[in-house]
């Protein structure tokens, strides 16, 4: 079992709605207990179809309220109001998607969707549905607006579904709630990156070969986008370069859109200056096409040839004029171990560390929510991690980067 030791002593409102995955909410409730949480839960009407309210109520040792007919302001207050501003944070497990459609345009029909609509204190969902609904466009881009609200998403798993298609909306397990919630309050608590700005490149770039076609990577930018909140978490100002098509990124960071890899390298270097840590997350493509077609390129002129020429690599650019108290990280996307490969990219690059993944294993592939990262330095692993969301994995890095780069601070000033 983790070491989830900032849990203890913490408020949670827990809010279960109507998923199969309802049933969950059980778990996750005597789990943050057994973790010295106060756990206070609400549930949707739909949701106590799936588990009574007795059980959240019995496991936490607290009233569980599941109607706002019920909430009479009596002696612990108006419960939709106090639930979000007096806890530490809320947590819906599982979030169905009505509850992610109610949060996005402020419906508060229930005591759950009320009570977030008057929360003051951060929401954190983990979603739970039928691949079809959490892949809907309505869904996603509830979610997209809800990240850009600055709501927190625990990524789904893909996997056997109540419904038994297998695919992604399966509901987090419970051992990956509680780290979230763990690492968002250790976060929360040290901001040992107040004051200091986090330079991140996520996504895959693209290079024109006529009007309408690209040369491109399946890079989506998952990576980046957890690194950036992590890095929020840490108190950090972020700057995120993303290239096109990654997914949502989260609120409050400052975002610059780019296409090809000398775009990301012009928009890089001004920011890279007074970058204190640079992560280079992105995967840039290295050549771009040298006789591009002007208009489209007609299928009667045959199979084009295109001429390639080498892109510059950024990495190496940012590295040349860097300043020595700088942090400057790389990926690597390896097909095997990565190890080797990270030990020499960051030897031949100058960086500082350089995080290997395993691109063809299940956990690393591009676009997957999981993944198992070794951080490098130009001389040897310095850490392996364990499979897990690249949430988790975001979170565990930016801690190790984040004592490299006071130290370093420290013995520069
Ligand atoms: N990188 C870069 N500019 C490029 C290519 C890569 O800045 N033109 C950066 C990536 O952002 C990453 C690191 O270099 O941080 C390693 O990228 P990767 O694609 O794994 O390595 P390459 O140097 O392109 O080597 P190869 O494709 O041969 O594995």
């Amino acid at each position: 079992m983790a070491d989830n030791t900032s849990l203890v002593g913490k408020r949670i409102t827990l809010c279960a709605t109507g998923s199969v995955a309802a049933y969950r909410a059980a778990d996750i409730c005597s789990k943050l207990v057994q973790a010295g949480v106060t756990v206070l839960p609400l549930m949707t009407e739909s949701a106590t179809a799936f588990l009574h309210p007795r059980t959240l109520a019995t496991l936490a040792g607290q009233a569980c309220y599941a109607s706002l007919s019920e909430d009479d302001g009596g002696s612990t207050g108006i419960v939709h109001i106090t639930r979000g501003q007096e806890t530490d944070i809320i947590l819906i497990a599982p979030a169905s998607a009505n509850t992610l459609a109610n949060l996005a345009h402020g419906l508060c029909s229930d005591i759950v969707s009320a009570t977030c609509l008057a929360a003051t204190v951060p929401v954190v969902v983990s979603p739970a549905m039928n691949t079809q609904m959490w892949e809907h466009p309505a869904t996603q881009a509830n979610v997209a607006l809800l990240m850009n609200r600055g709501i927190k998403f625990i990524p789904t798993r893909h996997g056997q579904l109540a419904c038994r298609a297998v695919g992604d909306g399966k509901i987090a397990e419970t051992e990956d709630i509680l780290s979230f919630l763990n690492a968002l309050f250790v976060a929360q608590q040290d901001q040992p990156l107040k004051g200091k700005r986090v330079l991140i490149t996520a996504g895959g770039t693209r290079e024109p070969i006529d009007a309408v076609r690209f040369i491109g990577n399946a890079s989506s930018g998952k990576m980046g986008a957890a690194l950036a909140q992590a890095a929020l978490d840490f108190g950090a100002s972020v700057d995120v370069i993303c290239g096109p098509g990654v997914v949502p990124m989260p609120a409050g960071i400052n975002r610059v859109d780019v296409t090809t890899t000398n775009d990301l390298l012009d928009a890089s270097r001004p920011i890279a200056k007074t970058a204190d840590l640079v992560i280079m997350a992105a995967a840039p493509a290295d050549y771009r096409v040298a006789n591009q077609v002007a208009g489209k390129h007609k299928k009667s002129d045959g199979p084009p040839v295109l001429e390639l020429v080498e892109n510059p690599d950024v990495l190496m650019q940012i590295v040349a004029s860097r300043r020595p108290e700088q942090l400057i990280v790389g990926f690597a996307a390896e097909v095997g171990d990565p190890a080797p490969e990270a030990i020499r990219k960051c030897a031949d690059k100058g960086c500082d560390f350089v995080v290997g993944n395993n691109i063809a294993s299940e956990h690393g592939a591009f676009g997957s929510e999981t993944t198992q990262l070794v951080l490098c330095n130009a001389q040897t692993v310095v850490s392996r991690f364990e499979p897990s969301t690249k949430t988790i994995a975001a979170e565990q890095l930016m801690q190790l980067l984040v004592s490299a780069l006071l130290e370093r601070q420290m013995l520069s000033v």
